[in-house]
């Protein structure tokens, strides 16, 4: 996470906005503070990507347990056969980009007349994450023009790029992160920042057995506790604080009141963190734990209540034989 670069624009094919600077170092301490400082600690899950965070995830994407990416990856497949054809002129957006594996899918299925048409939008808080996707595209399409974006995507969606008709991606039931009511806000929203005609792909994680959703979150090799761990050396950069992650175990396990994966770090003794910006340390007690993510699944019924205030329908729902995951098509 980088909130002081200024934006660069390498060649004109590739350029990079970068919006986090406008939050201000400030306000994001002040926001990770509150909910260290609290009764029920939380870092908010935006705070994994930095540059390892962004290569753990990805690390974590090719996991055998973890079979949400692969399982969307079919998914995005068959809906680019479909809608790839009708893309001529479009703007591609996608919201949490991370690395390029998904949407090189989709541009790959698109024709190739279409797809020399098209601009790249990737959006992300991990400005590394965007050129390493960038770089791999443009060799992979030397063609498409890409524009990377570096933002919060919940507060500074309005800062994308507009003008030409969009598709909007959010793969990875990345929305999954947000509450219910948070994930339903941020769909009233984005519905009204898109224009008519535009289209939305969304994937989400769809609720199963258990123990297929908690072997996902505590894979054998433990690249999940690492990814988890590494949260604590973001905001030590951040903050100035002195956690070590290693003092912390891994807690992940499915809430079914909620429908939901939630990933918590565990202490392992008594811990004084100091901190610059606080009078006194932060004090946490052996057994006390941070709640550092809800990956939230979905049933038929959260579909509905998603899109439900907003100006979004639903055209199609692709789902793999197993049922394990969607991709929901939307237009405006
Ligand atoms: C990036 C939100 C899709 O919730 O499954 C993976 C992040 N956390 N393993 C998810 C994650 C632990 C992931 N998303």
């Amino acid at each position: 996470m980088n909130f002081q670069t200024q934006p660069v624009c390498a060649e004109p094919k590739l350029c990079m906005d970068n919006y986090l600077p406008k939050i201000g170092r400030r306000a994001i301490v002040n926001q990770i503070l509150a909910g260290l400082c609290c009764k029920k600690k939380y870092i908010s899950s935006m705070f994994f990507y930095d540059a390892e965070g962004s290569k753990l995830f990805e690390a974590i994407t090719h996991l055998p347990e973890y079979y949400p990416t692969r399982t969307e990856m079919g998914l995005i497949d068959e809906v680019a056969r479909q809608i790839g054809p009708q893309l001529e002129d479009t703007d591609i957006v996608e919201i949490g980009s991370g690395d390029c594996s998904k949407i090189s899918i989709l541009i790959e299925m698109i024709p190739e007349h279409v797809r020399n048409s098209i601009r790249y939008i990737p959006v992300d808080v991990c400005q590394a994450a965007i050129e390493d996707s960038a770089s791999i595209l443009s060799g992979k399409f030397p063609r498409i023009n890409i524009h990377g974006v570096v933002a919060d995507f919940i507060s500074q969606i309005d800062l994308i790029p507009k003008g030409k008709k969009r598709l909007f991606c959010l793969f990875g039931s990345t929305i999954g992160n947000f509450s219910r009511n948070q994930a339903a806000e941020f769909f009233v929203h984005l519905g009204k920042t898109m224009q008519p005609g535009d289209q939305l792909l969304l994937g989400i994680d769809r609720v199963k057995k258990i123990p297929i959703l908690e072997k996902a979150y505590n894979d054998s090799q433990g690249v999940t506790q690492e990814f988890n761990r590494n949260i604590l050396k973001v905001v030590n950069y951040l903050t100035g604080t002195d956690f070590d992650p290693t003092a912390f175990e891994h807690l992940a396990f499915y809430n079914s009141i909620h429908d939901r994966i939630e990933m918590h770090l565990k202490a392992s003794k008594d811990m004084a963190i100091s901190c610059p910006h606080t009078k006194s340390p932060i004090t946490i007690g052996k057994g006390e734990t941070i709640h550092t993510e809800n990956s939230h699944k979905f049933k038929d019924k959260h579909i509905e209540n998603l899109s439900h205030n907003s100006d979004l329908t639903v055209q199609n729902i692709l789902t793999d034989p197993n049922n394990w995951f969607s991709l929901v098509h939307f237009v405006k």
